[in-house]
């Protein structure tokens, strides 16, 4: 068996097919390179360059390498550039996993992983968010991820193909500094960034209804979330008929400013933060229950927001040698 990963040059995705290939899977990757990075695919995985979009291109990577899986990851997801452009992410989001969908019932793929977002839940209002928590996303970016859900189960009902949704959490870490998320869009490496100037970090709001004010989210280390694909896609392939909708988290919510105070006890800069506006359409909370996926395939997060935190540093400093000379 075959595994397509699209996207799999990019930060996530390269943690995906090195997991599943150390788990003795065969993959084949399949990205645009344009966020991703062609040194991040490991030898002896071949590398397609093309689009989603280009039904020839992806109809023809499907037969090339007798593909009999799909982890497909090649999204845009940036929120608030979802914001801006709409159709940009509709057509890349849902128009490219429609044309990927329709190529792989062709080729009568089997198996069907869809990277999905803890962003389809929006604004939750409960302690721990579980699959049944009512999905109402905030943003273009969210929506293109549940219009993407409803897409891959319809199309798994309809052409007999085993199809799992993935919602992820917080995401942050490296398996390896090489492999390190080198966009600056998130907490972590935003926490980084600024110390590296020195600057003190940002708190976005510090007036949230939780304990200390700050929000509070679920932050999974990308190397867990990388097995539980293959946790996941071995789960399809035994059984056929599967449909699968799963949180990706950890179960435990962190607020910023642990994070923050975390990251200056990592690095040794020590600087605290400084309290910024609130980001509008920030949630004060959003912390997955992770039990579902433990009940039905037996996987659990390993790693903990300290490994997080520490990787994540290594793969900063190998990318700016400079942050750790101070
Ligand atoms: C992000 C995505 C969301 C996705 C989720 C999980 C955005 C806006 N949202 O969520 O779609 O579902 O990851 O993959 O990109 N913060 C600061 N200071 C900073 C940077 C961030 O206080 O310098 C705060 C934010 O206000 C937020 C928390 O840190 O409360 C986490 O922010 P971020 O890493 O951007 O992720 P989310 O917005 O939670």
């Amino acid at each position: 068996m075959t595994w397509l990963i699209t996207g799999g040059a990019g930060y996530i995705g390269a943690h995906v097919v090195r997991a599943m290939t150390e788990a003795g899977e065969r993959t084949v990757v399949y990205d645009d390179l344009s966020t991703g990075v062609a040194e991040r695919v490991p030898g002896g995985v071949p590398l397609v360059r093309g689009s989603i979009l280009d039904t020839g291109a992806v109809t023809r990577a499907l037969a090339a390498h007798e593909v009999t899986g799909v982890v497909h990851l090649a999204a845009k997801k940036q929120v608030g550039e979802s914001v801006e452009h709409p159709l940009r992410y509709y057509r890349e989001n849902v128009e490219g996993l429609r044309v990927l969908l329709e190529a792989a019932v062709a080729a009568e793929v089997s198996s069907f992983v869809f990277s999905s977002s803890a962003a389809v839940y929006g604004m939750p209002d409960v302690e721990l968010v579980t699959e049944e928590t009512p999905c109402v996303p905030l943003s273009p970016y969210g929506e293109t991820k549940l219009a993407g859900e409803w897409l891959v189960r319809a199309t798994g009902r309809a052409a007999g193909l085993a199809t799992a949704s993935l919602r992820y959490f917080n995401v942050a870490g490296a398996a390896a500094p090489a492999l390190a998320d080198a966009s600056v869009s998130n907490l972590v490496p935003m926490i980084f960034e600024k110390l590296t100037e020195g600057l003190p970090p940002r708190i976005f709001g510090d007036d949230y209804p939780t304990p200390d004010g700050t929000c509070v989210r679920d932050y999974i280390h990308v190397a867990d979330l990388a097995e539980a694909h293959v946790t996941v896609a071995r789960a399809l392939r035994s059984d056929p008929g599967r449909e699968l909708t799963l949180n990706i988290g950890r179960g435990e919510g962190v607020s910023v400013r642990e994070m923050i105070d975390r990251v200056n006890a990592v690095t040794g800069y020590d600087r605290p933060p400084a309290v910024a506006a609130r980001r509008p359409g920030d949630p004060a909370r959003v912390v997955a229950s992770a039990d579902r996926i433990a009940t039905e395939l037996g996987w659990r997060a390993k790693r903990d927001v300290q490994d997080m935190i520490g990787s994540a540093w290594e793969g900063w400093i190998h990318l700016h040698p400079e942050a750790a000379r101070r």
